[in-house]
């Protein structure tokens, strides 16, 4: 994991295999089935890494031969996918933690103004006392992160840990800005912003290759 001096918030998950996936995504010859498996892997890897270091309780266990010691997860975890996008990066999450919890929470940019418009919102009753992973692709302005996180505050929720393959630094410094308490875990630092709010290089619209609505 890397941590650059500018972006103390940001770690980013550096290895080849998903490097080389999200160069896939990023291809806009990719097709939407191919999009959503390989989202879905690379979310596999995200999940690995944010996860290791997550506590452990120890517990007593029985092996066919003897008694030992083993390990259960000591917090419980909501997931929160910003709809649509986030939605591809559940189920890579639920391979490692198949007992999270699933919140949710709508938000679109209008698409002038680049500002957020919430639309939907459900949370499990344990937000408050939970470890929550909310997850994104694209951090681009950072708008619905922000936005994101304040519904889940303003729900009780309280530690927050922000997921996204593709980062913008302008969304960095946003939800850093906004929201210090929440460190950010991304699989690229993108150049910059274009005029329209989109991430370059990028991978264009993460929500339309997910779902085919292009
Ligand atoms: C995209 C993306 C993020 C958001 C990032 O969603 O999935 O949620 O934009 O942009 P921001 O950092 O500038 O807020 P979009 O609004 O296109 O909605 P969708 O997921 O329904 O396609």
């Amino acid at each position: 994991m890397i941590t650059l001096p500018q972006y103390p918030n940001l770690h980013l998950v550096d290895h080849p295999l998903l490097k080389r996936d999200l160069s896939i995504l990023r291809n806009k010859k990719t097709s939407n089935v191919v999009f959503r498996t390989i989202l879905h892997r690379a979310t596999r890897m995200m999940a690995y890494e944010v996860c290791s270091n997550l506590d452990l309780t120890d517990t007593e266990i029985e092996t066919p031969l003897e008694k030992t010691t083993g390990y259960v997860l000591t917090e419980e975890v909501i997931l929160v996918p910003i709809l649509r996008a986030g939605i591809g990066m559940v189920d890579g999450f639920l391979d490692f933690l198949p007992d999270a919890k699933v919140g949710h929470v709508g938000l679109y940019r209008n698409e002038e103004t680049l500002e957020p418009i919430d639309y939907y919102s459900k949370f499990p009753s344990t937000l408050d006392s939970s470890l929550i992973f909310l997850l994104d692709p694209m951090l681009a302005t950072g708008g619905s992160a922000s936005a994101a996180i304040s519904f889940i505050k303003d729900k009780g929720g309280r530690r927050i840990r922000l997921i996204n393959l593709f980062a913008a630094p302008e969304g960095v410094r946003k939800v850093s800005g906004a929201h210090d308490d929440v460190q950010i875990f991304a699989a690229a630092l993108d150049r910059e912003l274009n005029a329209s709010g989109f991430i370059l290089p990028g991978l264009g619209d993460a929500g339309d290759r997910v779902f085919g609505t292009d």
